[in-house]
């Protein structure tokens, strides 16, 4: 259904977000295999400083971890298999120093990781859905995180299930979008006028 425009792994196409999961178990050691590889990913200083807290469905923090989300994501996250709450090390050990200084890249390291393991998912055939609809102010007190390190996310991991299960509304989204083409992407060379945001001088 997805088009490229120039040749890619398929791979790539072939991961999306639904929201219809089977409400299945899910072995923890699978689960370990997309941490693997999200260990893998590249990140500034090598700091690697993506931290993953989850709970698989039917274990005693689930309900925590479920509460925590949005009720429009609730609604369809609750068959999930699996929730992971993406976080990231704001403070980074330079190499020579002896104290953490601020890190500008952690969100964005961070971001590389669960890339790593959503497509990891995808090859293994399960389905991840990223979110940041979630109470930030409970998720912080409730999973015992300090503010130095940042909670970005939470990603529903299962099986993909029909979409009948879902309301109506929901049941119209639940196919792959598309993306804007590269040419509004990219430039070579100096930032183009058509990125400015109409709000900036
Ligand atoms: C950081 C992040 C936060 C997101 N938050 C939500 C969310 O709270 N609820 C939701 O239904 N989808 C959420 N999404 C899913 C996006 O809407 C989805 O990835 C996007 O529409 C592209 O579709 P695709 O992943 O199927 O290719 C989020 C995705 C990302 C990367």
């Amino acid at each position: 259904m997805r088009k490229p425009g120039h040749a890619i792994d398929t791979l790539f196409t072939d991961r999306w977000s639904p929201r219809s999961f089977t409400a299945e178990a899910m072995p923890e050691a699978t689960l370990l295999q997309m941490f693997e590889a999200a260990r893998w990913a590249p990140s500034s200083y090598n700091y690697q400083p993506w931290r993953f807290l989850y709970a698989l469905r039917d274990t005693p923090a689930w309900p925590t971890f479920l509460g925590l989300l949005t009720d429009v994501n609730q609604v369809w996250a609750f068959r999930a298999s699996a929730l992971v709450f993406v976080l990231s090390d704001s403070r980074v050990m330079r190499p020579g120093n002896d104290m953490p200084v601020d890190s500008y890249t952690h969100v964005f390291d961070s971001g590389l990781a669960y890339a790593q393991f959503a497509l990891q998912a995808t090859r293994m055939g399960w389905i991840t859905h990223c979110m940041q609809g979630f109470d930030k102010e409970r998720s912080y007190a409730e999973l015992k995180v300090p503010h130095d390190l940042r909670i970005n996310a939470v990603v529903a991991v299962g099986r993909q299930a029909g979409p009948e299960q879902l309301s109506e509304a929901l049941q119209a989204r639940e196919k792959p979008s598309d993306r804007r083409p590269l040419g509004d992407l990219v430039c070579c060379g100096t930032m183009p006028d058509s990125w400015r945001s109409p709000a900036a001088p």
